[in-house]
């Protein structure tokens, strides 16, 4: 990871800010006091991961991190904030690309993370109730144990926790078929800015009784309440999976073989790209089990999955026939799990892979699937014009791509300023190709000051009044997605 950039906690305060209290020792003996020994990190290194998530190189330390076990101590914590105005910033496995878990106004860090048990898995329902901190891929492993299956899979499944998923409604490549984070989520058990706690609905496939908060949390960054249970649906674990690497000699034939695929009945339950430099940024940390053909100027991963071996060798062969006609150079089947496994471990490595080299401002750009073309193209001819290189790679499936923009040798006003222009714009065909400014990584602090973009002042004064209702002091996680103004308080 590069080296912090010195952004006081102050930066950009609007002014009611000014009223957050700082904390105090007795504050921090009270909240010492909730939660009961070691559980509140005040000094040293161990606070400083805190002060961190997977987003640029911003750091912004928190006064103090606690780390809660129960629903009470959440509950007992909200409640006294509330009483003294102290900012919290809650926090997942900190793999967010958009800042929301960062603690912009210090105050407290409230972390999940020992809030990571199973709680009920009913598999008569095909149900299962888990705390926040729960890892995505421990999920995945349990259910899977007996038949079942999770399919949301973000990239950094090994690690993050399903509380972030929740807050950032994340998606991954299964999203093509299965849908996303929301899609699988039944009933919440949130604690809310003010301490109260409540239950947004009901463990029930279908739900029409009153505005669907549930669906209203999922997605909301950590801004109007701290999810503390998930009740989460599950499905059948296909039994049969097949992995195919596709070639291309230039970068937009792959964009235009999804649309093609899709149009032929063939329901894909994976449909990534990688442009080449993405593929060899990755290489650096997995081997990639076949050699791409000289020339090859992006990738398209094509997975398909179901319950009948034969209906997949079949789509299979649908997919290679309209892949030639796209004019594909080669195309390589994975053989049996572990060589999947490894192909897809390429696959979601890329983000930290492109880390390693140098910091990164990471676009979530999402169009309707049929204009990735010309986003792509329009990404390119942008980063000529304004001098920056992109690295870009996604889930083509779903018109959901992402654009890494390296920092490089770039000095801080081109990164700043230029590069800055440059997203703007790129942001503004993203909306007039009917897209918008994210696809799964939200909002959070880094991508607010494009959000007029693609949402007129009514759209983001409605949110604005959504927040207040939850969170009348602005105490939970404030200035993300968009400012607080005074007026909104
Ligand atoms: C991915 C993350 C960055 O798709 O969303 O790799
Ligand atoms: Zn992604």
């Amino acid at each position: 990871m590069g080296k912090p950039q010195a952004l006081g906690a102050g930066r950009n305060l609007p002014p009611h800010m000014k009223q957050y209290k700082k904390l105090n020792q007795d504050d921090i003996e009270s909240l010492a006091k909730i939660l009961g020994p070691g559980l509140l990190l005040a000094h040293g290194e161990r606070k400083e991961k805190y002060a961190r998530d997977y987003t640029e190189d911003l750091f912004f330390m928190p006064d103090i991190v606690l780390l809660p076990h129960t629903v009470e101590q959440v509950s007992a914590i909200m409640s006294y904030c509330h009483a003294q105005c102290i900012p919290v910033t809650p926090r997942g496995a900190g793999t967010g690309l958009s800042g929301g878990a960062l603690p912009v106004h210090g105050g407290i860090c409230l972390s999940l993370e020992k809030m990571d048990r199973i709680l009920h898995l009913d598999p008569d329902n095909y149900q299962v109730t888990v705390e926040p901190g729960l890892i995505n891929q421990h999920l995945r492993e349990a259910v899977e144990a007996i038949g079942l299956f999770y399919p949301p899979d973000p990239a950094s499944k090994g690690s993050c926790f399903i509380g972030g998923n929740l807050a950032e409604n994340s998606g991954g490549p299964k999203a093509v078929k299965y849908g996303v984070t929301r899609d699988y989520v039944l009933n919440l058990e949130v604690v809310l800015p003010t301490g109260e706690v409540i239950w947004t609905g009901a463990n029930v496939l279908k739900y029409a009784t009153g505005y669907n908060l549930t669906h209203l949390m999922v997605g909301s960054e950590g801004t109007l309440g701290i999810i503390t249970k998930a009740v989460l649906k599950l499905v059948a674990k296909p039994s049969h999976t097949a992995l195919m690497l596709v070639s291309f000699n230039d970068l937009v034939s792959p964009c235009r073989a999804v649309g093609q695929l899709l149009k032929s009945g063939v329901v894909p339950s994976a449909l990534e790209y990688m442009e080449r430099s993405a593929v060899e940024w990755s290489q650096k940390l997995v081997p990639l089990p076949v050699a791409l053909p000289e020339g090859t100027a992006a990738v398209l991963y094509v997975e398909v999955d179901g319950f009948d071996e034969d209906a997949i060798l079949q789509q299979c062969e649908r997919v290679a026939a309209i892949m030639e006609t796209m004019g594909c150079t080669d195309l390589f089947l994975a053989q049996g799990h572990d060589e999947q496994e490894r192909l897809w471990k390429l696959r979601r490595v890329c983000g930290e892979a492109i880390k390693m080299y140098s910091v990164y401002k990471e676009e979530d750009t999402v169009v309707p699937r049929y204009k990735l073309p010309e986003l792509l193209l329009a990404v390119k001819e942008i980063g000529a014009r304004y001098g920056f290189e992109s690295v870009c790679y996604g889930h083509a499936g779903d018109g959901n791509l992402h654009v890494n923009i390296l920092r490089g040798q770039l000095s801080q006003p081109q990164w700043e300023t230029a590069v800055k222009a440059g997203i703007r714009e790129l942001f503004g065909v993203c909306k007039r190709l009917g897209g918008t400014i994210s696809g799964e990584h939200g909002i959070g602090w880094v991508q607010k000051e494009y959000l007029d973009i693609v949402m007129p002042p009514l759209q983001i004064a409605l949110m604005a009044g959504i927040k207040r209702v939850f969170d009348p002091k602005g105490i939970l996680n404030p200035d993300k997605i968009f400012d607080l103004h005074p007026t909104a308080q």
